[in-house]
């Protein structure tokens, strides 16, 4: 495991950016796994700027996002749907044909995980993954517990990761129980990953995952598993 340590949150920023823009040039077909969350707001606007100053090609790439709140309505602001294309999708040259993200409204959450899962094959894999964490170690919505699913799953939230999340909601009550998410080994079997972490409140999941230790009470520990994994934190977030 690779650590770039950052000054703060613009640097965490620009060094994912250079990652994934490295990606694009080597590889302008690259698949693309994506987080939402606040962490990968400065990544993709730097993304952006790339793309609008034409420094950076989009129309090859194909992404796939990690997760989506289940039930929710596309036209939700809180969906991940509509924060990926307010944040992302909506400024760059993507071909929208290669935009996956799973649908919270399937009315079979079952069948969705297993077309997204076979989509993903299909693409070819992941290249690149984009990660955040959670501040209980979460990754995608891979939350802790007992046992940890590998494949695309449907799963209930944390109370830790509804209340941590309702910030973005109204009220807490307005927070989805259940989420579609890409699983563990979906995650694991990506080329190659980079996690981003920034502020004192990831300190705590950081330096579990940075003990090297496997558990599932940190489901980002399993990247210590992976043999191509960077991750990218700011100074807060180093302080465990
Ligand atoms: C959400 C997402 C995760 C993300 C995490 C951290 O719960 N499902 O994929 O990594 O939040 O979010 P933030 O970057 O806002 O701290």
């Amino acid at each position: 495991m690779k650590i770039i340590l950052c000054k703060n949150y613009y640097e965490v920023s620009l060094q994912a950016a250079n990652i994934v823009a490295q990606q694009i040039k080597n590889k302008p077909q690259s698949v693309l796994g994506l987080p939402t969350g606040s962490t990968p707001l400065g990544l993709y606007k730097s993304l952006i700027k790339m793309n609008k100053e034409n420094t950076l090609d989009f129309s090859g790439v194909i992404t796939f996002n990690l997760d989506e709140y289940y039930p929710i309505s596309r036209d939700n602001a809180q969906s991940y749907y509509y924060f990926m294309h307010d944040n992302l999708f909506n400024h760059i040259n993507i071909n929208k044909q290669n935009v996956h993200i799973l649908n919270g409204e399937a009315t079979d959450p079952q069948e969705e995980c297993t077309n997204y899962e076979s989509a993903i094959e299909k693409a070819g894999g992941i290249d690149l993954q984009v990660l955040g964490i959670g501040q209980n170690g979460h990754i995608g919505f891979n939350e802790p517990g007992n046992t940890l699913k590998s494949t695309t799953n449907l799963t209930d939230l944390t109370p830790n990761t509804i209340d941590v999340n309702s910030r973005f909601f109204e009220k807490i009550e307005d927070v989805p129980k259940k989420s579609l998410t890409m699983g563990i080994g979906s995650i694991m079997k990506s080329k190659k990953i980079i996690l981003l972490a920034s502020g004192v409140e990831k300190a705590n999941a950081i330096s579990e995952l940075l003990k090297g230790d496997i558990t599932t009470a940190n489901p980002s520990t399993l990247l210590n598993a992976h043999r191509d994994v960077t991750i990218i934190v700011d100074n807060a977030a180093m302080e465990g």
